[in-house]
């Protein structure tokens, strides 16, 4: 979808729908609504008089215009009470208009910052919620569809803020365009994670990095499995034994200043698909776990948005790929494995295979000189029983780095929730014959898996997201659409973004 940002008039803008807005409570438009009314003779007025538009959170109202305006439909949608109208609010209002005039004849919306007239919110925080809204909420995964009905095929194409003050656009654009950045990186995220794991195996998925890494100028590396082997990265090598499939691991270099090596390094984990190994998970909804690169699928979605919008420092990103399956050479129970950094893992659960790809995963990142790690999992079910889909889980090793990330989830219109890291947390992951093993049993799950990573990570800043909770979604949802959910990708920009501006 093409988004920008024009000065005008929108009474007078051409347009398959207008899209304007009102509070609820409001009997006297004013603004771009106002001018609209104004164009319909008042019937916007009327209807509100009517009792039949209210400015209720989520009520739609479509007004046909029979000439009275260039565009023959006008969208009225509510914002609901002033007080609890805030950018969030702006990017899913943007996200249910844009499914809203998702009809066939419908391919250009023109509408406006909703949010900066009468909500007083920065004209440049909600154009860019705007873009961002309408492309997220516009996406659907439709490739293996055969023949899409005519409302399956309908697609916008055009989106246009209208602004009337001339001196607002040129930054209301450029924040248009870099919102419009992060959506189209979200979605390929989710288009990765929609995919079905016959289709991406961790070679697909690394020759779609590195399409990304082209198109971007980035730096890159797929890591065969010999070389794994060389670096002693005996914990990914254990989870990647099962399998038929050839692991990867993925490794994205920005350097937007230069240095010696990077600011910040995200890591992602690349299960393409959890079987749960030898340690079989039960055959119920198990198709989900072909989303299980999730993580990865952030880490290499960020660094497009990264390598588009240049932040000035240098950004690692490192994504171990491997399925986690069943086969005949696959990982026991029971059986003892080496990171890179020499810790032993006790493997008791072969389904707790994420926390093994990520240690080396981890290790590797900080070899190769990152200052701060952050990485990014569908690590844990016990996350989704403690926070259920409204928030991921964070945790960390330093205060300041959690905030910024914190700041930058915030930022992105997504939930992140701090867990304790005690040191006793860790007496649940002592080993009797390693040093560490690969579960923690059932309390605190979600903790021991991050004390788990802990052990990889020595002294250097370090959050955790525990994405499992949130990775997928049921149904459409503001932003959040149906299947790969995209949380995550956003905050990571955002992240990159803040180091640039250190
Ligand atoms: N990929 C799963 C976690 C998961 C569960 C993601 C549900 C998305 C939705 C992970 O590899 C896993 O199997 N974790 C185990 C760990 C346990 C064996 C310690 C779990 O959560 O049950
Ligand atoms: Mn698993
Ligand atoms: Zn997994």
């Amino acid at each position: 979808m093409d988004v920008t940002a024009v000065s005008g008039d929108i009474s007078t803008t051409e347009a398959d729908v207008v899209a304007v807005n009102l509070f609820e409570g409001v009997t006297r438009p004013g603004g771009a609504t106002g001018a609209v009314d104004r164009a319909l003779d008042g019937a916007i007025s009327r209807l509100i008089e009517l009792g039949d538009i209210r400015g209720k959170a989520g009520e739609r109202t479509i007004i046909h215009t029979f000439g009275k305006l260039a565009a023959p439909r006008v969208l009225v949608a509510g914002l609901g009470k002033p007080a609890e109208f805030d950018v969030r609010a702006v990017r899913n209002l943007s996200a249910e208009i844009a499914r809203a005039c998702r009809r066939p004849g419908v391919t250009h919306v023109a509408t406006i910052a909703h949010g900066a007239g009468v909500g007083g919110l920065d004209p440049d925080e909600c154009a860019r919620a705007v873009a961002e809204g309408a492309i997220l909420g516009a996406y659907r995964f439709l490739r293996y569809k055969a023949a899409p009905d005519e409302d399956d095929r309908a697609e916008l194409e055009r989106l246009t803020i209208v602004e009337r003050d001339a001196g607002r656009v040129a930054g209301m654009a450029e924040a248009a365009r870099r919102g419009a950045v992060l959506a189209e990186a979200t979605n390929l995220a989710r288009d990765l994670a929609n995919e079905p794991a016959n289709a991406l195996s961790p070679t697909e998925l690394a020759a779609r990095a590195e399409a990304v890494a082209r198109a971007g100028g980035l730096e890159f590396e797929a890591m065969e499995r010999e070389e794994m082997e060389r670096r002693g990265m005996g914990a990914l090598l254990s989870v990647a034994r099962g399998s038929a499939q050839p692991p990867k691991l993925v490794r994205m270099g920005y350097k937007g200043r230069g240095g010696e090596g990077y600011d910040l390094a995200l890591v992602g984990k690349g299960i393409t698909f959890d079987t749960g190994g030898i340690s079989i998970k039960p055959a119920a909804g198990m198709e989900a776990m072909k989303a299980d690169m999730t993580g990865a699928a952030s880490v290499i979605a960020a660094m497009q948005a990264i390598a588009a919008l240049r932040p000035k420092a240098d950004i690692l990103a490192i994504a171990p790929c491997t399925e986690n399956m069943p086969g005949g050479n696959a990982s026991r129970p029971g059986d003892v494995v080496a990171a890179m950094n020499g810790v032993t893992i006790e493997i008791l659960n072969t389904d707790a295979e994420g926390r093994l790809v990520l240690a080396d995963g981890l290790c590797y990142a900080r070899e190769l000189g990152a200052r701060h790690l952050v990485d990014v999992a569908t690590l844990t079910g016990a996350i989704g029983i403690a926070l259920g889909e409204q928030c991921y889980g964070l945790m960390t090793n330093d205060d300041a780095l959690a905030r910024r990330v914190e700041a930058a989830a915030e930022a992105a219109g997504e939930r992140s929730w701090r867990l304790p890291m005690f040191k006793e947390y860790g007496d649940q992951i002592k080993s009797s014959v390693g040093e560490i093993k690969n579960t923690g049993g059932r309390p605190a799950g979600s903790i021991t898996a991050a004390k788990f990573l802990e052990r990889f990570v020595d002294k250097t800043p370090w959050v955790h997201l525990d994405i499992a909770g949130v990775d997928m979604a049921a149904k459409d949802n503001g932003w959040v659409t149906k299947g790969a959910s995209g949380q995550g990708v956003r905050a990571l920009v955002n992240l990159a973004l803040a180091f640039g501006e250190e």
